[in-house]
């Protein structure tokens, strides 16, 4: 008798919890939808124009463009704070969406949109490729270390730069040239994974699509730009020598600290 009880007991328990479960999956799948549903709208009337009603880079206003809206089919993002090869964070996500991406078509929607249009979005943009269903490719983005005090220290930044600059010639020059313009011995005949021609970024730009702030130029250089022939190089140097590579970034701009 006693264990009948006991069973009973453990089954009403089983039951209770698979319901509260149960009811707690369906409120969660209903939110879903809607922002889900939110982020169509928000993608059909916003987006779609450049980035196509499928998500595939073809909307009727990206003929001729140089730099194409990005086909959202592959699954691949050029701008991460994670390793390449991973997908971007909503966070990526969001600040793209917001801040848009410098010197391309790609608009800045950090006025123009609610947080809460920008979040469903996201929610819709990640349906688009099945890559979002592979946990392997998720990773939390990196965590940026904290600036040296040698950028305000005018000795040790020419010391820091001096040391940027060697390793810059190393191995950026090939690509970004000895000004920064992009037209290193290796700039030719590059493409994406997209098939589109590329050119290095001219990083004597004022502001670059990735970003222009030190934390912005670390994460780049770091992580890379997927899908382009711009390596992460997070794992090739350490955090010091991706500082002094900003200060030559940074002095690209100005001639006057050459
Ligand atoms: C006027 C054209 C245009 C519109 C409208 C537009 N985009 Fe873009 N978008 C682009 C272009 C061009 C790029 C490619 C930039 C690059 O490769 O550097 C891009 C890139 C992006 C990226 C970066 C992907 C990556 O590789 O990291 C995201 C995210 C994005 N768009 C989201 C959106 C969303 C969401 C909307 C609508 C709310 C939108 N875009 C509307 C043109 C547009
Ligand atoms: C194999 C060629 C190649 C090498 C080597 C290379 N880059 Fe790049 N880099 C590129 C290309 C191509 C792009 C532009 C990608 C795009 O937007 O399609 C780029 C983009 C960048 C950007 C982002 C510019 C923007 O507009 O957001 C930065 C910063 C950068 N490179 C810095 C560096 C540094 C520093 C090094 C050396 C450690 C380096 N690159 C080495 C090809 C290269």
């Amino acid at each position: 008798m006693a264990v009948r009880v006991k069973l009973f007991k453990i089954i009403a328990i089983g039951v209770l919890l698979c319901c509260t479960g149960a009811v707690k999956c369906a409120e969660a799948n209903r939110n879903d939808f809607r922002g889900y549903l939110q982020g169509r709208h928000v993608f059909g009337s916003q987006c779609a124009p450049c980035h196509g009603s499928r998500g595939r880079g073809d909307g009727p206003w990206s003929e001729g463009m140089t730099v194409l809206p990005r086909n959202f089919r592959m699954g691949i993002f050029k701008y991460r704070s994670t390793p390449m090869g991973f997908l971007p964070t909503d966070d990526d996500l969001r600040r793209t969406i917001k801040k848009g991406v410098s010197g391309t078509a790609m608009p800045t929607f950090g006025k123009s949109l609610s947080e809460s249009d920008i979040t469903a979005v996201i929610v819709y943009l990640k349906n688009l490729s099945h890559r979002w269903e592979d946990l392997g490719r998720k990773t939390n983005g990196m965590i940026l270390p904290e600036e040296p005090s040698w950028f305000a220290e005018s000795e040790n930044y020419k010391k820091h730069l001096a040391r940027g600059r060697d390793t810059y010639r190393q191995i950026c020059v090939n690509c970004h040239g000895e000004s920064g313009k992009g037209d290193g011995p290796g700039s030719k005949g590059l493409t994406n994974v997209w098939s589109h021609v590329v050119a290095p970024a001219n990083l004597a730009l004022p502001h670059l699509r990735s970003g222009s702030t030190r934390q912005d130029f670390f994460r780049t250089i770091s992580m890379g730009l997927d899908g382009t022939p711009m390596i992460g190089f997070g794992s090739v140097f350490r955090d010091e020598q991706i500082w002094e590579l900003i200060a030559v970034v940074e002095s690209l701009k100005k001639s006057d600290r050459k």
